[in-house]
């Protein structure tokens, strides 16, 4: 007998059609309250809410829930045996997959060790990880005793650490070892032991959990450093889970702004659950079977909703991988792809660009015929790594979603939909049902049919965050102030006559740099501490590969600035992270100003992109010859 054929490619079989998606947005539109009461459905609820939606109660106000609940304990009737988590670590050969009873036993014991170690409701649980289990484990077990936990992307310093730790009250953190990153070792403890350092008085953490994800020596401080592994051995597979109302806040994230402070934002449990589980079963056509790869670092949004939240309340297989996209070879992640089968797979624009360069061979050697899904999120995708990702990996038979959302909206706003709404190459399309999206001009009106302006959002939607932590007046005026009665996205947009919307990029000023949100004034306000600068602006401006990279225009206090560009660099390294290094430093005289002595960024925006002319009216600069001498240092390259 013939061995049996191979298996015909993944073939798109989308249960929502353009039809079905117009009358849910008619529906949601119509009647939002009915809409959503329907839709909570989607949850396990302990107390199903009556009030759906109330302008000052938020969403679901009277309902009880608990996230855990739904992601573990609601599938181990059904799916038990069915894998939730495959780890593929950083080496080829080792690997691991978690059932959903697996995965349930793994967080009761966590959460029964933070329990034991005084975690109480409501307590704020700090996680520093690398892309390990105890990720996935140590979010969800916060999520079972009602604990917010507040992840820290790996790549922050131990200043950036020690401002999150004193800014959040976290009472306990959980960190490891070290990461692994191609050959190279991550010190995560040892940073973690720097930010603890740094402001004993101010921070409230009193217990270490470490990780040990090799067997490299941690340093452990008596009395407060735990191995983790130990503990858990020890603790109960069964934790009761606690009754937590749906504006409880299930955890809360630092993301940046305008402002130099880093923003806490705060999700409550009910409302972005609903959004997590509604909006990656729709963008994603969430099968079963479906192995679902988002590659974002658990310390971003991105793994908070397509890492954990979402896949996990709909059942589903997530696949996690400790690596980087090419070590040891450019292939690893299609190698990651063919090895585990992955149907689905989320990543950013600038890993496409990235791997893009690669050349077409290197894909080419692996089978990636599983693939039926492919999306895209965190900056605007060029049309170029648009069509790359279509064709070369998605073989032209993938559905590929752009989409468009942020910290504060929880989860997907804008993005098609497989089967529904039809793809236009480098666009986040259209709004999915229950999402309101408007352009307003400069002065605030609404621009109707096709236009370009600043992206606002209407009404409320259940993922929308709670608040900022600990600075509810801030959440206002950042969010709701602007434009009032409208929700301010800091983005701007293009509607084209078909009603779909593209992305232009931040109106603020917030730079994004390979998807990662970098505010000017981090920059600005870490390197204003440095005696020897008297001022700087940080800008954004195009970079092929990264989406934007980062300039900064230093003035030094003193003549002699020699080694200061050098030195700003390792000051932003060490209070922002390495991520917020900026490509180029200008040391100049002076920056241009407005006569009230507002930086004119716009300005500095087109000198460092190397424009010449067009600037536009100088009169209203305070010293208009400024700009003459900026043009002078750029293009000397200094
Ligand atoms: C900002 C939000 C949402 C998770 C990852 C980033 C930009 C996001 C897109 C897209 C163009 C995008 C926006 C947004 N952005 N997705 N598909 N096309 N720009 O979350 O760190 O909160 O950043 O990322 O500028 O405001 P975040």
């Amino acid at each position: 007998m013939s061995d049996a054929p191979p298996a015909a490619p993944a073939a798109l079989r989308p249960r929502l059609d353009a039809t079905a998606y117009q009358a849910l947005t008619d529906a949601a539109r119509r009647d939002p309250k009915r809409y959503w009461r329907k839709e909570m459905g989607r949850l396990d609820w302990i107390q199903t809410p009556n009030e759906i939606f109330d302008d000052s109660k938020g969403w679901f106000a009277d309902g009880k829930l608990n996230a855990s609940i739904n992601c573990l304990d609601r599938h181990l009737k059904q799916r038990g045996e069915q894998t939730a988590v495959i780890w593929q670590a950083e080496d080829r050969d080792t690997n691991l997959h978690l059932t959903y009873r697996e995965l349930h036993a793994r967080v009761c014991r966590m959460a029964n060790v933070l329990r034991h170690q005084g975690v109480k409701r409501g307590d704020r649980v700090a996680i520093h990880l690398p892309s390990v289990v105890e990720g996935i484990v140590g979010m969800l077990a916060c999520a079972r005793l009602g604990a917010m936990h507040v992840v820290l992307f790996g790549g922050f310093s131990a200043e950036a650490i020690a401002d999150r730790l004193a800014d959040s009250g976290a009472v306990l953190a959980i960190t490891a070892n070290v990461g692994r990153r191609g050959a190279k070792r991550i010190p995560f403890k040892v940073t973690m032991d720097a930010a603890l350092a740094l402001r004993p008085d101010a921070l409230a953490v009193r217990t270490v959990l470490v990780v040990e994800v090799t067997d490299d020596p941690v340093p452990m401080q008596a009395g407060r450093d735990l191995l983790l592994a130990p503990l858990l051995a020890d603790a109960s597979t069964e934790c009761a889970p606690e009754s937590m109302n749906a504006n409880d806040p299930l955890f809360l994230l630092y993301t940046s702004g305008s402002t130099g402070k880093p923003k806490g934002i705060v999700h409550g449990t009910g409302g972005y659950l609903l959004w997590a589980a509604y909006t990656q079963e729709m963008v994603f056509d969430h099968q079963n079977g479906d192995i679902f790869w988002c590659t974002a670092d658990i310390g971003w949004i991105t793994g908070h909703s397509y890492v954990v939240y979402g896949p996990l309340a709909n059942g589903g297989t997530v696949l996690l991988f400790e690596g980087m996209p090419s070590h040891p070879g450019p292939g690893r992640w299609w190698e990651v792809i063919q090895q585990h089968k992955v149907t689905t797979f989320y990543t950013s624009p600038t890993a496409i660009r990235a791997l893009m360069r690669e050349g077409d061979d290197v894909p080419a050697r692996y089978d990636l015929s599983t693939l039926r899904v492919l999306g895209t999120v965190g900056e605007p995708i060029s049309h170029d790594a648009w069509a790359w990702f279509d064709d070369v990996i998605g073989q032209k038979r993938c559905a590929l979603v752009d989409t468009w959302w942020q910290t504060e909206t929880g989860g997907i706003m804008i993005s098609p939909i497989p089967g529904a709404v039809k793809e236009k190459p480098a666009s986040a399309t259209l709004p999915l049902p229950g999402v309101r999206p408007l352009l307003l001009d400069e002065k605030g009106y609404p621009i109707e049919g096709a236009g370009e302006g600043i992206l606002c959002l209407d009404g409320s939607w259940p993922g929308h965050a709670l608040t900022i932590w600990q600075d509810d007046a801030l959440f206002k005026t950042t969010y709701l102030a602007p434009y009032p009665g409208h929700y301010f996205t800091g983005d701007g947009a293009r509607r084209d006559e078909d009603g779909y919307y593209w992305i232009t990029g931040r109106v603020d000023d917030v730079i994004n740099v390979s998807g990662h949100r970098i505010g000017s004034a981090e920059i600005e306000d870490a390197l204003a501490a440095d005696h020897a600068i008297a001022e700087s602006a940080a800008i954004g401006i195009p970079h092929d590969l990264k989406g934007q990279s980062i300039v900064v225009y230093l003035v030094p206090r003193h003549e002699n600035a020699d080694g200061l560009a050098e030195r700003a660099m390792k000051i932003i390294a060490a209070k922002v992270g390495r991520y917020a290094v900026p490509e180029i430093i200008h040391i100049v005289p002076d920056l241009p100003k407005t006569r009230s002595g507002k930086n004119v960024r716009r300005l500095m925006r087109k000198i460092a992109c190397g424009e010449r002319e067009g600037f536009g009216d100088l009169s209203t600069l305070a010293d208009p010859g400024v700009v003459k001498v900026l043009i002078e240092i750029v293009n000397r390259g200094d």
